[in-house]
């Protein structure tokens, strides 16, 4: 963004890196460290005053978190009140310190800080207040909660975790948003392994204990694709049911929804105790429909089931790009049958398909020059929007959430 000012043009820089006013060593080392356990990538720089810290910020430094040390301070909330000043408001203000008083917390925060952690703080305290915006912020008119769009195969084997994984990167890789893609066919999910990643633990457990839920877990639990691609995954052992509490659906929906722009749902067909859940929290419904006659039958029957149980989402109804045998209906019969054009209709492309599963990488990776790649784009633009299509700059994205 550039300025006019006193005649000449200024360039105000994007907030970025760490800001810390410390007393001592051992806060820098833990500071460091959680930046390079989380793979932060932030630069720190530290001064022993805050008036050093607040020069810097004056001379152009624009840090995106000041960490301040008040230990000591004789005058902590007047430092807190004129850091927030300096700093403005799109810098993030963590307090330090050895009081431990709700009242003095409450200053401190109505003084300008957003956090205050008592010296010294854990590990995942630090990893919870240097969280980088831009990967976890959203602003939808939703109150700030990501949408969650499910996919669902009106038969098996019809190409629907293809279109949700590749739907999940085009949003990720294209569009630039934060996106998660969750498969919730714990036990035969195709995810990770479309993907070629391993699923990581952790995800059955909690989604039998609700209480492990919260920002660390989905930190700890999800693998990082690329910089915008989170993927949460199981492979549980088919001779071991998993006991899904659908509170925990619940949260971990409303998790992600916090953290992530789009939230991808591969949903197995079939009354998985999960899916009741999922589906009151959607904001999208892709049907991916074979064009057959049990592929009619089906997709009519979960209609109706989205109908009940997740009034509140948009549907859309995408032909199924492999090739069928049983594809007897025409597409115009298909359409009257259920009410509802396609909004796409997906190639059969067995030479893309067969190269992104034999390089473990998304269709639109490898498929560049198919018609299924123009195909899966315009179902991504029906479903993220035109206001959407185009990246927003980072420091938009850094300012909707503060
Ligand atoms: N457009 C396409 N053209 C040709 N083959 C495709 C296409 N899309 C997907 N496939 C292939 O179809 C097979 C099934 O795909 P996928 O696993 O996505 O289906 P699914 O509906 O999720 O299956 P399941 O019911 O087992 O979950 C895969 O081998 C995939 O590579
Ligand atoms: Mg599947």
């Amino acid at each position: 963004m550039s300025l006019v000012q006193n005649g000449a043009v200024e360039t105000r820089r994007e907030p970025e890196g760490v800001l810390a006013v410390l007393q001592d060593e051992t806060m820098l080392d833990r500071l460091n460290g959680v930046i390079h356990e989380q793979r932060l990538g932030d630069d720190v720089v530290v001064e022993a005053t805050l008036d050093a810290a607040l020069r810097r910020i004056r001379e152009g430094l624009a840090p995106r978190l000041l960490f301040l040390d008040l230990s000591g301070a004789a005058a902590p909330i007047a430092e807190v009140s004129a850091a927030r000043t300096v700093g403005g408001r799109d810098m993030k203000l963590v307090a330090l310190g050895n009081v431990n008083d709700v009242t003095h917390f409450r200053d401190l925060l109505s003084a300008g800080a957003n956090d205050y952690l008592l010296k010294p703080p854990s590990r995942e305290a630090l990893a919870v207040v240097l969280e980088k915006p831009a990967q976890t912020a959203n602003e939808n008119g939703d109150g700030g909660l990501g949408h969650v769009v499910v996919f669902i195969g009106s038969r098996g084997g019809i190409g629907a975790t293809t279109t949700a994984v590749s739907c999940a990167w085009l949003l990720a890789e294209e569009q630039h948003l934060p996106t998660a893609l969750v498969d919730l066919d714990l036990h035969f999910g195709t995810v990770a392994l479309t993907l070629d990643t391993d699923p990581g633990g952790g995800l059955c457990e909690a989604l039998e204990q609700p209480s492990r839920i919260d920002g660390i877990f989905i930190d700890a639990a999800m693998v990082k694709m690329t910089e915008h691609l989170r993927v949460l995954a199981a492979e549980a052992s088919p001779a071991e049911p998993v006991a899904v509490d659908p509170g925990a659906i619940d949260m971990l929906l409303y998790e992600l929804r916090r953290k992530f722009r789009w939230i991808v749902v591969d949903l197995p067909r079939g009354a998985v105790p999960a899916q009741r859940a999922v589906l009151a929290a959607a904001t999208h419904a892709v049907l991916v429909c074979e064009r057959s006659l049990a592929g009619l039958r089906d997709t009519i029957r979960l209609q109706t089931l989205l109908r009940e149980q997740a009034p509140q989402s948009s549907l859309f109804l995408v032909e199924a790009g492999t090739a069928s045998e049983r594809a007897l209906v025409s597409r115009s019969e298909f359409e009257k049958g259920t009410g509802k054009a396609f909004q796409a209709s997906l190639s059969y492309d067995p030479k893309s398909a067969g190269a992104a599963a034999n390089a473990g990488q998304p269709l639109p990776q490898v498929a560049s020059r198919s018609p299924v790649l123009r195909e899966l784009r315009q179902l991504v633009s029906a479903l993220a929007g035109p206001a959407e299509a185009k990246p927003k700059s980072r420091l938009f994205a850094l300012r909707s959430l503060w």
